[in-house]
């Protein structure tokens, strides 16, 4: 099995290309199964879960075509409806094959994601959703299996009792082969959302509410969709979020390029809270220079778009273990997701767990120890702690990494780290 070892006290410099975002490209893969017709995917992020989920689409019949950043995926041959077990359970985002498979072929079976590092994950809600919209759901041997009304799936009311980006994607796909209008209430707004719904909109769907938490969307009634354009995948919010911590984290001016500012805000403002400075040399990059003295503790509170995401407190977390007062960061979100905070304290942090919150106490310095990752934003969080670590760190389980972030290991030896992946 392979680890990273990082040799901690490096200042970082240099200019990044952000990759496509890998929970912008899942639901653009799976809704390429609501067309017969070829569609063309660019600015994919060269990640383990893209992978996992076009080899779901072979095996369901789906011709694909993958190199570099591109796919192209032609779902016309597509004749099974069953999402086996192997690859859901190497992947929970497989589910998101549910809605479009339902939609168009009136069938199908999904295997029932299983638990998660962290939290438990239910998907009561996807289902909730698609019984609302009149399909007959039963859950059999591991299975979900789940069938449409003959006349396919009818649009529908659905209010969510709190805001979900996979039951959003979900309800989204399969309105948008249903019979009439469907409404979502309580939507999600993240712009993984923003860019389903904009691709939905290329092969002719029309969505009316597109950002915020209420969508309108016209059902083709049952005609499968025909992307019209090729699709590009939005920059990786949580990859540059995660750069931009590597930045601060060791006091380095870096600039990132190919991201959307505007996507990126609630960790900015968390980073400038901490003493980092921030520059815009054009319009999609971002430099961050580094704290003028010691960083300063902040206090996070996780949220859905576009509050802080759940996605960045791991790494918030390791640049605030060496702020200079205490900080307490309040994860809302999922129940479990503090896995990363006994590693960081081997590394030498000094953090106390109460219910949901963290409160980070201030330590001089961080020193190199062996950790174990245990989920992906878990991971690259003990990296960076890594990087400002006396000594040497050695990141073990690293497969977590390689399902969402391209090359972490090139592009931070590319900013002048000393990082090294090696097997055991
Ligand atoms: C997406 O997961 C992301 N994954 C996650 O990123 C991210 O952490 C999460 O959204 C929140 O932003 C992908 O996009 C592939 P949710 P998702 O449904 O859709 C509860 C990463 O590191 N809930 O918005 O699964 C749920 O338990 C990953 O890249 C229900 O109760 O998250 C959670 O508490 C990890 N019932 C909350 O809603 C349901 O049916 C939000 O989860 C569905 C969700």
């Amino acid at each position: 099995m392979d680890y990273l070892e990082i040799e901690g006290g490096k200042r970082l410099s240099g200019t990044l290309k952000i990759s496509g975002a890998k929970n912008a490209a899942l639901p653009v893969i799976a809704a390429a199964i609501l067309s017969d017709q070829p569609i063309l995917i660019n600015n994919l992020p060269n990640v383990v879960d893209i992978r996992t989920l076009l080899k779901l689409l072979e095996i369901l019949g789906a011709e694909v075509e993958h190199e570099a950043d591109q796919a192209r995926i032609n779902p016309g041959p597509i004749n099974s409806t069953r999402a086996v077990y192997e690859i859901v359970a190497q992947m929970r985002a497989s589910i998101l094959v549910l809605g479009p498979l339902l939609a168009r072929f009136g069938e199908c079976e999904v295997s029932l994601p299983g638990g998660c590092a962290i939290g438990q994950r239910p998907i009561d809600m996807h289902l909730k959703a698609l019984e609302t919209m009149g399909a007959q759901i039963e859950i059999k041997g591991g299975y979900v299996h789940a069938i449409a009304p003959e006349r396919g799936l009818r649009g529908s009311k659905i209010v969510f009792d709190k805001v979900s980006v996979g039951a959003t994607e979900n309800t989204l796909m399969a309105a948008a082969l249903a019979q009439g209008t469907t409404e979502i209430i309580n939507a999600a707004r993240e712009p993984e959302i923003v860019q389903l719904c904009e691709m939905l909109q290329i092969g002719g769907v029309t969505i009316e509410g597109i950002g915020t938490g209420r969508l309108r969307v016209e059902g083709t009634g049952g005609t499968p969709l025909n992307f019209s354009e090729d699709i590009t995948i939005i920059p990786d919010r949580i990859e540059a979020g995660t750069y931009l911590c590597a930045g601060a984290i060791t006091y380095s001016q870096i600039t990132l390029e190919a991201i959307n500012v505007e996507h990126l805000q609630s960790t900015i403002d968390k980073l400038e809270d901490m003493g980092c400075g921030f520059d815009y040399p054009s319009p999609n990059s971002v430099t961050i220079y580094p704290a003028r003295g010691e960083l300063r503790e902040v206090n996070i509170v996780t949220a859905e778009y576009p509050g802080f995401p759940t996605d960045m407190q791991a790494q918030l977390m390791a640049v605030a273990t060496l702020a200079s007062g205490e900080s307490l960061i309040e994860e809302r979100l999922f129940e479990n997701r503090f896995m990363h905070v006994s590693e960081l304290n081997r590394l030498g942090a000094d953090i106390w767990l109460k219910g949901n919150t963290a409160a980070v106490r201030p330590v001089e310095k961080l020193f190199g120890a062996d950790v174990m990752a245990t989920d992906l934003r878990a991971s690259s969080a003990l990296v960076l702690a890594g990087l400002a670590a006396e000594g040497t760190t050695r990141v073990r389980r690293i497969y977590h990494l390689d399902r969402g972030y391209e090359d972490l290991q090139g592009k931070l030896a590319s900013l002048g780290a000393a990082i090294t992946r090696r097997s055991e």
